[in-house]
């Protein structure tokens, strides 16, 4: 039986089954689509559930397909939606059947390959969303909406197509979403992009474009949103802005922009955000916060800005987001800062700013404020202890390589809804104070490479959200770049708040005394880093409670003892290190234990991988004879098996530990 003849058997059952339930709908599609569809599906290396041939005599029913309300025996499919569906595959000129379609939605599948012609053959087209699939090649060059007229979104974003963009756009006069967005598309925009004058949201980001932007892109008069981060634009920002009178939205951050802001940009009044951070431009920041009422976001970072940090910035009262870091700003923050009363989140780190004193007392009025990034300023500046700051909605405090001197100020355990508090790299010495168990949403601490003294208080034990993991973060209203500033290190850089990873991090102070063992009850850390202090007592056995733990670094300290067996159940910890300690006994070898370096173990003289290897002071270690692999670690081989023992005896016996 073909096609044909069971198309007919369908349209018979269809019939009969009309005939006996008159207002019972029928569900019958033409045979084209019906053809289009099963060529479609044939394709595909995946089935679709609930496309069924047999049981229902048409595929109106079929997962994804709408139809329109046409003549009953015979209606059109007009939408193929089947987003997330885990599609694999690739897709075929078969599509080319469905002559009445006008959505196609294959996003968020696995689909690869190739584009077939066909799909701008369909000449009732207006919406292709293709995005977040595996599709290579270049994207059809010629003719895109020659036969295609009313196509008016085209999503492509996050395949890996390559070549140029597309130059054959220019017929798509409808076109109002385009997005090419993370892909590998290389060359300079075409000059027919700029005809699409219903173009209201165009999505460039994240491909290697070249060349600079062009005066073109003012034909663009209908513009709402327009993001080219990403890529490798170069040249000075042209100075059209005066006629995209509905943007709204321009992203154009980490490309290589050179140049003043120009004068139309500064004075628009539709921009709501506005991202450069990341490229080389220039000049002073002269804003127009009088004309630019809507401005909600702006981020200038890392750029060659100089000049004061801009005063005239504090006019923007609507201003949520305000990235200035890393631009060789200088100065103090201007008073009236004070007025921006909308700002949730502001970045001024390595700025050259002074006066940490004056920067808090201007900022708190900043009521809404819960997020401030002041990283490398104030250099060798005292850190405030004022105690009539206030900052109620602070989320994130990140004030790290300042080289503050002070303590850990008091003021801040009024910072009830504290979750992120970084004050690495500083010189501050004192205490860590116990109040640090209060803050109930606390999930960042890093005081790392200060001068802190005295024992870890056990409240840090309490951290609520540590324990049950109940974190709720605001994120910035878009894109913010926080910088954590390592000596040394990489620069680390993240985008949201939800990147950072749940850390408590002591390392490089002078902290003694015990690890206490009711850390346990933290299960939701990821990295606890103590490394390089004066800990000392053993490593509490029910640290293997701290079931989310990924990073555990207790090197440099004085722990002595075993390691405990139990942190074999450590099943995420992928970075483990107790070097340079007084430990002593076997190394646990089943779980993630097999997979750390013995570098992680050096510099303990006690530790080893015998089988009879223990820690106790009064009797000789008893090794297997069968015993294959046996390292005496942090001593070379030949005096470890003579040494090792005594000195194992000799650091057990000092701890003054003894063990059953
Ligand atoms: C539907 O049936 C036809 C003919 O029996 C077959 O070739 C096709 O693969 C089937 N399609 C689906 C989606 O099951
Ligand atoms: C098709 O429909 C029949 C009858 O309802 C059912 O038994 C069968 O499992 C269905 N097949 C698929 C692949 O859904
Ligand atoms: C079919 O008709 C109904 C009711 O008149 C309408 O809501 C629906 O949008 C129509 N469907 C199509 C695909 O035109
Ligand atoms: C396509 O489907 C996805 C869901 O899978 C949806 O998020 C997206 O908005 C749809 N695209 C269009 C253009 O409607
Ligand atoms: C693709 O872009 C269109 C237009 O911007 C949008 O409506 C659609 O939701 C996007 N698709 C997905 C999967 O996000
Ligand atoms: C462009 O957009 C306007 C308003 O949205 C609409 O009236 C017009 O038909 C569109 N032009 C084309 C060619 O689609
Ligand atoms: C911009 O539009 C004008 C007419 O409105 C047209 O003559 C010109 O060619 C367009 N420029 C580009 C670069 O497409
Ligand atoms: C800054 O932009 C360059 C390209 O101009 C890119 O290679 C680099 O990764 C970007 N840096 C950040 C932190 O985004
Ligand atoms: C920073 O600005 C000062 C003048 O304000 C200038 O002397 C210095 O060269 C600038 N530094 C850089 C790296 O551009
Ligand atoms: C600090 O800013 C200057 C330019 O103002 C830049 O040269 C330097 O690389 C920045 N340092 C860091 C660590 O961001
Ligand atoms: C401050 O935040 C509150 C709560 O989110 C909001 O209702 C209020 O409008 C904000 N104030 C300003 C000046 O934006
Ligand atoms: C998480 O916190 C919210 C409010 O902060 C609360 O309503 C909710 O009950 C908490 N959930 C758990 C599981 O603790």
């Amino acid at each position: 039986m073909g096609f044909r003849g069971f198309y007919l058997s369908f349209v018979l059952l269809a019939l009969s089954f009309e005939l006996q339930n008159l207002n019972s709908e029928t569900l019958t599609c033409h045979l084209d689509d019906f053809r289009a569809l099963n060529g479609f599906s044939s394709c595909l290396e995946s089935t679709i559930a609930g496309w069924n041939n047999t049981s229902s005599p048409g595929c109106c029913t079929w997962t994804g397909i709408t139809c329109d309300n046409s003549t009953v025996s015979c209606r059109r499919v007009v939408g193929l939606e089947l987003g997330s569906q885990k599609l694999a595959g690739k897709i075929c000129g078969s599509l080319a059947g469905l002559s009445q379609l006008r959505v196609l939605n294959l996003s968020h599948n696995f689909l690869q390959g190739s584009l077939p012609d066909e799909l701008f053959s369909l000449p009732n087209i207006e919406i292709i969303d293709l995005s977040n699939n595996a599709f290579v090649g270049s994207i059809k060059n010629k003719g895109m909406c020659t036969i295609s007229t009313r196509i008016h979104v085209l999503n492509f974003s996050n395949n890996q197509f390559s070549g140029k963009v597309p130059k054959g756009l220019e017929n798509c006069n409808s076109l109002q979403h385009l997005s090419f967005d993370e892909n590998g598309l290389s060359g300079s925009l075409p000059e027919s992009l700029f005809q699409l004058k219903n173009l209201s949201e165009l999505n460039l980001q994240g491909n290697s474009i070249s060349g600079s932007l062009s005066n073109g892109i003012s034909n663009l008069s209908n513009l709402v949103k327009l993001d080219i981060s990403s890529n490798l634009f170069s040249g000075v920002l042209p100075d059209i802005f005066g006629r995209l009178a509905g943007l709204e939205h321009f992203s154009a951050m980490s490309n290589l922009f050179t140049g003043h802001l120009p004068n139309s940009l500064v004075n628009s009044p539709s921009l709501q955000m506005l991202n450069l951070n990341n490229n080389s431009l220039s000049g002073p920041i002269n804003l127009n916060c009088y004309a630019m009422k809507n401005l909600l976001s702006l981020d200038l970072g890392s750029n060659l800005f100089h000049g004061p940090i801009p005063n005239s910035l504090s006019s923007c009262r609507r201003l949520k987001t305000l990235g200035l870091a890393r631009n060789n700003l200088s100065g103090k923050i201007p008073n009236n800062y004070r007025n921006l009363k909308s700002l949730t989140h502001l970045s001024l780190s390595n700025t050259s700013l002074n006066n940490i004193l004056s920067a808090l007392r201007i900022l708190q009025y900043c009521r809404n404020l819960s997020m401030l990034v002041l990283t490398m300023n104030f250099h060798d500046e005292q850190m405030p202890n004022d105690e009539n700051l206030h900052f109620k909605n602070l989320n994130g405090l990140i004030l790290a390589n300042c080289k503050l001197r002070g303590s850990i100020p008091q003021w801040l355990s009024s910072c009830h809804k504290l979750q992120l508090l970084d004050l690495s790299w500083n010189h501050l010495g004192g205490s860590v104070p116990s109040w640090f168990g209060k803050f109930e949403s606390l999930f960042y601490l890093d005081l790392s490479n200060n001068s802190l003294k005295g024992e870890i208080p056990k409240s840090l034990t309490e951290l609520q959200s540590l324990i049950s993991g109940n974190i709720t973060i605001d994120e910035p209203v878009s894109s913010f770049q926080f910088h954590t500033a390592r000596q040394g290190g990489p620069i680390l850089s993240y985008r949201q708040i939800s990147s950072f990873r749940p850390t408590l991090d002591l390392s490089f102070n002078n902290l003694q005394g015990p690890i206490w063992p009711d850390f346990w009850n933290l299960k939701r850390l990821h990295v606890l880093n103590l490394k390089e202090n004066n800990l000392s007592g053993p490593i509490p056995n029910n640290l293997s409670g701290m079931t989310g733990l990924e990073k555990l670094d207790l090197s440099h300290n004085k722990l002595s003892g075993e390691i405990p067996r139990s942190l074999v159940n450590l099943s995420f910890v992928s970075t483990f290190d107790v070097s340079y300690n007084h430990l002593c006994g076997k190394i646990p070898e089943e779980g993630q234990f097999d997979t750390f370096p013995s570098a992680s173990f050096e510099g303990n003289n006690g530790l080893c991988h015998a089988e009879y290897c223990t820690c106790q002071s009064d009797q000789i270690p008893i090794h297997s004879p069968r015993e294959k692999k046996r390292i005496i670690i942090g001593l070379p081989f030949e005096i470890g098996a003579a040494t090792g023992f005594v000195l194992t005896v000799i650091f057990c016996f000092m701890s003054g530990l003894s063990f059953p």
